[in-house]
């Protein structure tokens, strides 16, 4: 049996993620960030395993190590992920950077130092970012992002992961672990942009699909609705 982690896994995109590899026999290692969430995941999948901890507290690269001991990672999808609505120079504010920041970029460092070991003990690791087509410098370059409302915040720190992602790729090709970053739709979910059409649950099919087929390349960065994006 392949063991998958996957952080926010208690709505949204995470939910559907954790149902669909659930469906093709993943074993569930999932990281939610309140004790009624993992209440919730266990009453829903009793095999899975639930971490509790906030993907942007300072222990929680050392909580992840301790809690994954001797298993093995097939797949770590870090999903968890916040966004504000400050899309204006004017209504942003340096404390939105910083807090999203640590959610989608420092925390995705954190999952990755903490699951490496684990990763390192799969004959196939792939770790998987979901990124956001907002992310993509050429396109916000290509005026893609202007007039749309999506917030400086959410825009700087998905770019920020995206590098990350491409810094993650060099260092851990060597080791055989394939990194990718996903933009998965825009999705009706909390965090759904004012374009939003696709359910989680088709966005985590067809990204059950895609680890399924193993045609996952390390450095792609790919759109659920699109096909391949620029970074
Ligand atoms: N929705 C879209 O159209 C869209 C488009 C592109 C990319 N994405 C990306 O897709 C991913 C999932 O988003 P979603 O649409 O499913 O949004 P969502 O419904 O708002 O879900 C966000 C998830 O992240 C968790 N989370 C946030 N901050 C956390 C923290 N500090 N520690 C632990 N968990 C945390 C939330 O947990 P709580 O319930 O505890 O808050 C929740 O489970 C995100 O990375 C998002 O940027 C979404």
């Amino acid at each position: 049996m392949k063991n998958i982690l996957i952080t926010g896994a208690n709505r949204g995109l995470g939910f559907a993620l954790a149902e669909q590899f659930s469906q093709v026999g993943f074993k569930l290692l999932l990281v939610v960030r309140s004790v009624e969430s993992k209440q919730a995941l266990l009453s829903k999948y009793p095999l899975a395993d639930v971490l509790v901890c906030d993907v942007t507290d300072d222990h929680y690269e050392l909580s992840l190590v301790n809690w994954l001991e001797n298993r093995a990672l097939d797949v770590v999808i870090n999903n968890a992920g916040s966004g504000t609505k400050a899309p204006t120079l004017e209504s942003t504010e340096s404390f939105f950077l910083k807090k999203e920041f640590n959610t989608n970029c420092v925390a995705v460092l954190s999952t990755v130092k903490g699951s490496l070991s684990a990763l390192k003990r799969s004959s196939a690791p792939l770790i998987i970012n979901i990124s956001s087509r907002r992310g993509s410098l050429t396109m916000q370059s290509e005026l893609a992002a202007k007039g749309s409302g999506c917030s400086y915040s959410y825009r700087v720190s998905k770019a920020a992961q995206n590098m990350l992602s491409l810094c993650l790729a060099d260092d851990l090709e060597d080791f055989g672990i394939r990194v990718v970053s996903i933009h998965p739709g825009r999705l009706l979910t909390k965090m759904a942009s004012k374009d939003a059409h696709m359910t989680p649950e088709t966005s985590a099919k067809k990204l059950v699909n895609l680890v399924q087929s193993g045609e996952l390349k390390n450095r792609d960065f790919i759109s659920l609705e699109t096909g391949k994006l620029p970074w």
